[in-house]
């Protein structure tokens, strides 16, 4: 017998709630980078192996290891990309974004990349990374700004008490130099050192000081630090941006040893890591930095050829947003679960069905025979809010049972004014004008509101399902809204169904 099929190494199926989770989070960031003044770019998955050998460095791991390479059959050298920075710097190059647009040019994205690693905990082999670029001008305001984006995205998901390690790669002369004192310190140990510590050696000895192997790490804990190679305005430049960081409030640790893996980095770079209650390391839940002189990999010649981005692996803030309780109330809900007495009334189940989803909400309805029982606790599994019960009486006298299901309550409503009924039960009333969503248009009719998040009013603050999540402190420990609410007079979400109007 055949073998079964199952999925390739190194990558998952994200199903149901694990999907649903996924969109909440890239909606987060993106409602966060929205605010950023940043807009959505997306790139092809495959790119000309060459586009990554040129930006994201021939002496990095990611490149000379992991990535999918394979010739296509015109004989191309063809890569799955292994992240999304070169490929929105060919972007930019080709096609001349820098010239027509204003400087800097923001750019958000979201996608799936490619690293041939060893899959382990957090590590797989297709994940998700969301990120951003912001090219065109050089400041350590845009660095830094960059940075609170980064922070702010993972405030809005619930991450309370995170740090963000920061390091300086210098300028290019600061660079060299330290390059340069690295070469004369691993020189007397080289034939010591792991055949990758060789090659980096020629290529980018920075490279060295992210080697895993241990015997090499002891090394390396002696290797002399970037700080002490940084020219003058490097030097005072990194404090520059690092009192931008203070002044914002951002809370930052320095960390000497950072030097990140990828090869186009300059001035700042950043890590963040967090751990799971449960002590799982899930590696850096983001990276990023700024670059200088990537455009010009590409034969683009701008008048500043600078650039800050950052990514985040969604895989990685999925697991600790799970394991940290930040996740509850974030999957799809169902609003209604029809119950028709008998087989008979499946018929008019399912056009009544119909007319509620009309409304904006959500309804299930069983198709086949089912008893009562069974029918509540199947509405029961999937946490529906409300039970629609009819019979023959009902149907006689055009009306039909509405259950609560968390308060119990029953009611008898009549088809015509349905629409009352459910409202009451499922929808909060809140004064537009008030509203706060950072993911609001407010300009636009209330049709045209583009929540990052199902909202899910009736149950009040302590269950309203948002894309940003509240403060403890301020005693709404369970709203996940997308506006951040510094006080409790601030709160003003609505319910929004599509083409459901609120009042
Ligand atoms: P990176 O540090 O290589 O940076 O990757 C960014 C994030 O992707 C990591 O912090 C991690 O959360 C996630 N990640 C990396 N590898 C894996 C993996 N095998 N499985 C799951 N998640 C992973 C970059 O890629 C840069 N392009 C970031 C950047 C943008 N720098 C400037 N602009």
């Amino acid at each position: 017998m055949a073998n079964n099929i199952i999925a390739v190494k190194g990558t998952h199926d994200m199903i149901a709630e694990e999907s649903s989770a996924y969109t909440y989070i890239q909606n987060v960031f993106r409602a966060v980078a929205g605010l950023y003044g940043y807009q959505p770019i997306e790139t092809p998955i495959m790119e000309h192996t060459e586009c990554f050998l040129r930006s994201t460095g021939e002496g990095s791991d990611v490149v000379r290891k992991e990535m999918y390479t394979f010739l296509d059959k015109g004989e191309r050298s063809i890569t799955l990309r292994p992240e999304l920075t070169a490929g929105v710097a060919r972007c930019i190059v080709e096609k001349k974004l820098l010239a027509t647009g204003d400087v800097p040019l923001k750019l958000f994205y979201s996608g799936p990349v490619f690293r041939y690693e060893r899959p382990q905990l957090g590590r797989y082999r297709q994940f998700i990374q969301a990120g951003v670029e912001c090219v065109g001008q050089d400041s350590p305001w845009l660095d830094a700004e960059t940075i609170a984006l980064a922070m702010r995205t993972l405030s809005y998901l619930g991450f309370r008490g995170v740090k963000v390690k920061v390091n300086t790669l210098g300028d290019k002369a600061s660079r060299d130099a330290y390059k340069e004192a690295l070469k004369q310190y691993f020189k007397p140990h080289l034939e010591e050192m792991c055949d990758d510590c060789k090659n980096r050696y020629e290529l980018n000895p920075l490279r060295i000081l992210d080697c895993k192997v241990k015997e090499d790490q002891k090394l390396v804990e002696g290797a002399p630090r970037m700080k002490d190679f940084l020219t003058k305005e490097a030097e005072e430049r990194f404090y520059k941006t690092l009192s931008i960081l203070s002044q914002e409030g951002v809370d930052y640790e320095i960390d000497d040893t950072l030097v990140r893996g990828l090869d186009y980095y300059g001035h700042i770079v950043f890590e963040v890591h967090a751990s799971s209650p449960t002590g799982a390391d899930y590696g850096a839940i983001m990276g990023g930095g700024h670059y200088d002189g990537l455009l010009a990999n590409f034969g683009g010649r701008v008048e500043c050829d600078s650039g800050v981005g950052f990514a985040f692996g969604v895989e990685r803030l999925y697991s600790l947003m799970r394991d940290n309780n930040l996740l509850e109330g974030v999957a799809e809900t169902l609003d209604i679960y029809m119950m028709p007495l008998t087989e008979d009334y499946i018929e008019h189940a399912f056009v009544l069905a119909e007319q509620i989803r009309g409304l904006g909400y959500t309804v299930e309805v069983p198709y086949a025979k089912t008893k009562l029982g069974s029918m509540f606790k199947k509405a029961n599994r999937k946490k529906a809010k409300v039970a629609i019960i009819f019979g023959e009486d009902e149907i006689n006298n055009g009306v039909v049972q509405v259950k609560n299901l968390a308060t119990e309550e029953q009611v008898e409503a009549n088809i015509e004014t349905l629409d009352e009924t459910l409202s009451m039960i499922l929808d909060e009333h809140e004064e537009e004008e008030e509203h706060h969503c950072c993911c609001h248009n407010h300009e636009g009719e209330e049709g045209e509101h583009h929540c990052c998040h199902h909202h899910d009013e009736e149950e009040g603050e302590g269950e309203h399902h948002c894309c940003h999540h509240h403060d403890e402190e301020e005693g709404e420990g369970e709203h996940h809204c997308c506006h951040h609410h510094e006080e409790e007079k601030d709160y003003h979400c609505h319910h929004h169904k599509d083409g459901k109007k609120d009042d």
